[in-house]
């Protein structure tokens, strides 16, 4: 068992607000796993943080005539607060260009950039490039259009055309204009440094055949296949002005930053400094976080990131050497958003601003977070992509959150405050239906341990959820409400064991919901951290209760409208 987890969600670009699709995929299972750990005693750590650099902050700025400083401050706010108002409770959460980690992130991505430099493991090359004269830089791709060299359309950027989907070559796009000034762009020579890449396929190889069994296929399956095809040297260098300068004393280095992929991923290990500085006054505990064997690296991320975190991040630390390699990757596809009947990609251009996709939207309407919590992980597109649908998201709040989990602990509750003066009864006359119903709790903690311990996050909650159900038949069959006039002892041993399955359930949902866990331990009158993971014993006959409330709110079919 390792001594200390490291657990990392991937550094979401600041120039956008967050939309369900971002939470189900990286930030929701990653905050799962950080909590399930917690509560089963162990020593973590959560690290995130906005990823500030690279052309698609410098684009976001040019459209909405800002600096990219100022977008990148603007949305690490936003999705911070975004965050924080799901329960997403990060460690640190940085920024690769914020004020407070800049320095320290600046430092150790240009040592990281140096040390590979010393070893030999770039190439340096020449090779020729869109130029705006007028502006006076070259241009990333996205900073061009024209017409596509495959189908002769309009629509074309330097990365892709819109209309036939093609992967546009900058230099063979027709007529290429720059997006910066409106103006022709023409060809001009510069240097880059690109990571010799394969160098790394035959260890790369070894590495990723060592996870077999214990790393999700799809990531095994993708980053493997692509070593087959052979891994192309790839530019770390870009010819933008916005992010950490290339480190280099060679006159080819100058205006020259870092590419955006190369220090991204630094930043997990920047930020735990950062977090070690400000914690223990001591930035160097970080190497007892990646460079020390005991620790597990966990990297959770959405399915476009998988190239970078299963093979270039991967050599990049084989080339740098000092620090271990993850533990695993784990990947999740896309969700999309199911409206009115059709699948559509969830995208800043296309997705209203309104959607109930946005966290920003759904929390303004005052909607219970851990339902969306629940909603998204039962959607988990682990596998393949899933959808968001706002009625299937009500329908499941109504018939699974209320109905079955609500009601059980409601009519519990409620009744040990009207029968049982708020106290915990007496269970002496427990019969073998309570027995059994106490051992259904306990193994549940085995069985949605077993499937948390796999990153298998929706089953996890489908066994927590049917134990909920379980707990809700109990009630029926146990029938207090007519026990009560016949047989008072058995009738206690009812609701005990009722008031018994509640703590069990709490702590089973903590990881999943959080706050809702944090409410229903409140009516238990117990405190709110109460959440180690191990079946609660039978709480002591006498013990007053808390004031029983509506654990989760009944959604109108247009709540999320
Ligand atoms: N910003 C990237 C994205 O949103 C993810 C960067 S992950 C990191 O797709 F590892 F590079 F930090
Ligand atoms: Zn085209």
């Amino acid at each position: 068992m390792p001594k200390r987890y490291l657990i990392t969600a991937a550094l979401p670009y600041s120039n956008n607000r967050l939309h369900v699709g971002h939470i189900a995929g990286a930030y929701l299972p990653a905050d799962t796993y950080v909590h399930y750990l917690r509560a089963r005693g162990r020593d973590v750590r959560f690290i995130c943080g906005s990823d500030d650099n690279g052309v698609a902050i410098e684009i976001s700025a040019l459209k909405e005539q800002k600096t990219p400083q100022e977008i990148a401050g603007f949305y690490h706010d936003r999705q911070k607060a975004d965050f924080a108002d799901l329960g997403i409770e990060f460690d640190v959460y940085g920024g690769t260009h914020h004020p407070d980690f800049v320095e320290r992130h600046e430092q150790l991505s240009q040592k990281f950039f140096r040390r590979i430099h010393e070893k030999g493991l770039f190439t340096k090359l020449k090779t020729r490039q869109l130029y705006d004269p007028e502006a006076d830089r070259f241009l990333p791709d996205r900073f061009v259009r024209g017409t596509c060299h495959h189908c002769g359309s309009d629509d074309a950027t330097g990365d892709q055309c819109e209309s036939c989907g093609n992967m546009i070559d900058p230099l063979l796009l027709k007529n290429p204009v720059s997006v910066i000034t409106d103006k022709p762009a023409e060809v001009r020579e510069t240097t880059h440094w690109y990571l010799r890449l394969n160098k790394f396929e035959q260890p790369l190889q070894k590495w990723l055949e060592s996870k077999q069994g214990q790393w999700r296929t799809n990531v095994l399956n993708f980053a493997l296949g692509q070593i087959k095809q052979g891994l192309p040297e790839r530019s770390m260098t870009r010819d933008i002005s916005w992010g950490v300068p290339v480190p280099l004393d060679d006159p080819d280095a100058q205006g020259k930053v870092l590419y955006v992929w190369f220090d991204a991923p630094i930043g997990y290990i920047s930020f735990t400094a950062e977090y070690c500085a400000k914690q223990a006054g001591d930035w160097k505990a970080y190497e007892q976080w990646w460079a020390d064997p005991d620790t597990a690296i966990y990297h959770f991320i959405g399915e476009d990131n998988t190239v970078f975190h299963a093979l270039t991040w991967p050599a990049m630390l084989m080339a740098e050497e000092q620090y271990q390699l993850p533990t695993a990757v784990i990947a999740n596809n896309f969700m999309n958003l199911r409206a009115a009947g059709d699948l559509k990609k969830i995208s800043k251009s296309s997705t209203p601003a309104d959607a109930p996709v946005w966290v920003e939207e759904y929390i303004r309407k005052g909607l219970d977070p851990d339902a969306l919590r629940y909603y998204l992980t039962s959607q988990a597109p682990e596998t393949a992509r899933t959808a968001f649908d706002p009625d299937e998201f009500i329908t499941r709040n109504n018939a699974e959150l209320v109905a079955a989990f609500g009601n059980f602990v409601n009519r519990s509750l409620t009744f040990a405050v009207k029968y049982f003066d708020g106290k915990v009864p007496d269970n002496a006359a427990a019969t073998d239906a309570d027995h059994a119903q106490v051992a259904a709790g306990a193994a549940a903690f085995d069985k949605v341990a077993a499937c948390l311990d796999e990153f298998r996050f929706r089953a996890g909650l489908d066994e927590m959820m049917s134990f909920a159900r379980q707990c809700n038949e109990y009630f029926s069959e146990r029938a207090p409400w007519a026990s009560r006039k016949e047989d008072m002892a058995d009738c206690a041993a009812t609701i005990a064991t009722c008031v018994h399955s509640c703590h069990m359930l709490a702590k089973l949902c903590a990881p999943f919901m959080p706050r809702a866990a944090e409410r229903l331990l409140a009516m238990l009158n117990r405190p709110t951290d109460d959440v180690r993971w191990e079946p609660p014993p039978a709480p002591e006959t006498g013990t007053a209760l808390g004031e029983p409330a509506i654990l989760f709110q009944k959604l109108e079919e247009d709540a999320l409208n």
